[in-house]
């Protein structure tokens, strides 16, 4: 791993030497296989393939200074993967297959676990999706569940330097009583077309709003979206975002340094009342946000005016970054080591 330059990497995909396997068939689950192929063979026919029905999640593992690799509540993501298999009608990964493919795969490439100090981390990818053949639509009757890894680094290339972000009004995400609330491909699919406008145009991510009425916040891209509003942490409470596990540690983390924390809607004129916003999520950290554009009004709304995040997203990054490292003591019990 001489060659890999750790605080430089990219939010991207690096070869690493394993991944590992399990298939759904006959009503059961396999044993979980170690393979270090890239590809797999797939029936031309798969659910997941033709219909969607697919999910995946993401979570990292990172490297201490004391040289222990940490996850950080990989239970919430094998919770929420299991939410996804439910709604999408997929055959459900039992919480053990996933800890033990999840484990097993870094422990496979413990090598590629960047180094304390240089700010990367393993990203862990598990995925889901309907392996057998349909062309009615309908559930399919086997599954396969795969984990690979990748060394990342930020998501956004600014890291924790503030972003502009860009409101989006011409396409949704998720409908109200639709998918968004799981973690499935359609979601991102749904949002490549306002994520690319809003790169082309010099924004870091689209930020969506509530399908139904285009009233309220929903989510910022791949990731939840937050405002600080004197000593309140506001974020919005919508059926159509993914329950961010970042963002439920960050509410924790806020309350527990005594802020008041309100889960609601967040109507889109209150960005003018917040003294800081920023996106959050596994990939995106922390990402404060510098300015905010409407893309059919025009409208901005601007924030870090001396050009640096503000105080209160600083000290919960802080925080966050100080438990998923070790460096900080966990006093929430969020943290498993990989040994
Ligand atoms: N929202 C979306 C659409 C996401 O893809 C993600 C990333 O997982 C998040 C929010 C943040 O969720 P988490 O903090 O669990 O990674
Ligand atoms: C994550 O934060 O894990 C995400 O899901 C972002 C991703 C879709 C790249």
């Amino acid at each position: 791993m001489e060659d890999i330059e750790w605080g430089k990497l990219p939010f991207g995909y690096l070869k690493t030497d394993f991944n590992v396997r399990a298939y759904f068939r006959e009503g059961e689950w396999s044993k979980l296989e170690i393979s270090d192929s890239e590809y797999m063979p797939v029936h031309i026919a798969a659910t997941g393939l033709h219909y969607g029905q697919q999910a995946f999640e993401g979570l990292k593992a990172y490297m201490g200074k004391d040289g222990k690799i940490r996850l950080f509540r990989w239970e919430d993501n094998a919770k929420r993967m299991q939410d996804s298999a439910n709604g999408l009608l997929m055959a459900v990964p039992p919480c053990e297959l996933f800890k033990e493919a999840v484990f097993s795969v870094v422990r496979l490439n413990r090598s590629f676990v960047p180094p304390y100090g240089t700010g990367a981390s393993l990203y862990i990818r598990p995925l889901l999706f309907g392996s057998g053949k349909r062309v009615g639509v309908k559930p399919a009757d086997e599954y396969m569940f795969l984990v690979f890894v990748t060394p990342v680094g930020p998501y956004f290339k600014e890291g924790f330097n503030p972003v502009s972000i860009q409101i989006a009004r011409d396409s949704d995400r998720a409908a109200p009583l639709g998918t968004g609330r799981y973690k499935v491909g359609g979601n991102y699919a749904a949002s490549l077309m306002a994520g690319e406008r809003a790169h082309r145009e010099g924004f870091a991510s689209a930020l969506f709003l509530d399908a139904r009425e285009k009233k309220y916040i929903d989510e910022a891209g791949p990731a939840n979206f937050f405002g600080i509003k004197g000593n309140t942490y506001v974020t919005p409470a919508s059926e159509s975002i993914l329950p961010s596990i970042t963002n439920k540690s960050l509410m924790q983390l806020a309350e527990s340094i005594g802020m008041k924390v309100e889960r609601r809607k967040v109507p889109v004129e209150e960005l003018a009342e917040f003294d800081e916003v920023g996106a959050c999520g596994t990939a995106a950290v922390i990402s404060p946000i510098r300015r905010i554009v409407d893309s059919v009004t025009g409208q901005e709304y601007k924030y870090c005016k001396d050009g640096k995040a503000g105080e209160v997203s600083s000290k919960l990054y802080r925080l966050l970054l100080g438990i998923q490292y070790g460096d900080e003591p966990d006093p929430f019990g969020w943290v498993t080591v990989v040994d």
